[in-house]
């Protein structure tokens, strides 16, 4: 059976972009797949969190995991830091990765351009921890939204260039993978691109927002003066929102409001009510689950403790032949 790897940055709350781009292919692939499904702990310290912070973020990542349907007796729940086998992985292959094309990755030169007071070597290196986590259980498919592809570029180069320099066949290469035809990318709400956690408050809808934050929100989103010819091009605002409704609401509302705006009778206000409400109906379920299971302390501890003790059994393994391989031998 294939091995499936991913995980998500414990970094806040999920939303949106997370649930349909990665969360929702893992739900599916665990009843199919070997699947390890992890809270990305380590590679949140390139953000500097509080230690309240880090811990209390990890928590609602587990919780929020769960409610929207992982299985912890089907897939291996784990966190990323209970594995540090995953961490000696990453300094072995850091010795083969290269400034240059650490350098050229879009997600880094994101970071230095947003970001220039905190480029720290960790996210230089971030698509080499990423790599380690995937090729420590030998995976080939990679549950992840589209910002993520050229990471899994990166990690069959570090697996590839790993196999190559000690002429072994080792680890298999991991593709990106989704149920959907192509990778997803949620739009945000501010119209400016995809949703994300570090886009402002406003951009981002979050599994854990109550119902009236949700319409606060979607109400809020940004939209135009409204079509003045009929079947035009929509601008990236409203395709936007569209993309949105795709994703939430029925074909036949989606057909709805595509027509009404083609005949330049849409009212904006209507739109995004829909939405609204499309997207309070399409995560209620995991809304509910996420109050309960967030009190259920006892649970979450069981469910950590066994994930960890599954995880770092396999990764175990990978590390030791590994360091077999490059040549760490008893004496
Ligand atoms: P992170 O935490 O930024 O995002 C987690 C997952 O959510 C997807 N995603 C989106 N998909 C569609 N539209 C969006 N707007 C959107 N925003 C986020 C991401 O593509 C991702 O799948 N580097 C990873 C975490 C990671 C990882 C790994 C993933 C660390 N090691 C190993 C897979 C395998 C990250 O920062 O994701």
């Amino acid at each position: 059976m294939e091995t499936v790897v991913s995980g998500i940055r414990s970094t806040g709350k999920l939303h949106l972009g997370n649930y349909y781009g990665a969360v929702q292919n893992f739900v599916r692939m665990q009843q199919e797949y070997n699947c390890f499904f992890f809270i990305a702990d380590y590679h949140s310290l390139t953000t500097h969190p509080t230690p309240d912070n880090l811990h209390g973020n990890v928590k609602q990542v587990l919780v929020e995991y769960l409610a929207a349907g992982l299985d912890p007796e089907k897939a291996t729940l784990y966190i990323q830091s209970e594995v540090p086998e995953v961490a000696e992985l990453y300094l072995f292959l850091n010795m083969n990765a290269y400034l240059g094309e650490l350098e050229r990755s879009t997600s880094f030169k994101d970071k230095v351009r947003s970001q220039p007071e905190n480029v720290n070597a960790g996210l230089l290196t971030y698509p080499v921890l990423m790599a380690a986590d995937i090729l420590i259980y030998k995976a080939t498919k990679v549950p992840v939204g589209k910002d993520q592809e050229q990471h899994l570029e990166m990690a069959r180069t570090f697996g590839n260039r790993f196999n190559r320099l000690y002429q072994n066949d080792y680890f298999p290469e991991p593709y990106a993978f989704s149920y959907a035809k192509q990778l997803v990318k949620i739009p945000g709400l501010d119209g400016k691109g995809k949703m994300g956690k570090s886009e402002g408050e406003a951009n981002a809808v979050y599994l854990a927002d109550d119902v009236e934050t949700i319409r606060k929100k979607v109400m809020r989103a940004v939209t135009d003066s409204g079509p003045s010819q009929a079947n035009q091009e929509k601008p990236e605002v409203i395709q936007n929102l569209f993309d949105l409704m795709k994703v939430v609401s029925s074909p036949d509302t989606y057909t709805h409001f595509d027509e009404l705006y083609n005949n330049c009778q849409i009212r904006y206000g209507d739109f995004k009510k829909q939405l609204a409400e499309d997207m309070i109906l399409a995560t209620a379920p995991i809304r509910e689950r996420i109050q309960e299971i967030e009190s259920d302390t006892a649970y979450l501890k069981k469910v950590a403790q066994l994930g960890t003790e599954k995880a770092r059994a396999s990764a175990a393994r990978t590390i030791k032949e590994v360091r077999e391989i490059i040549g760490f031998r008893s004496l």
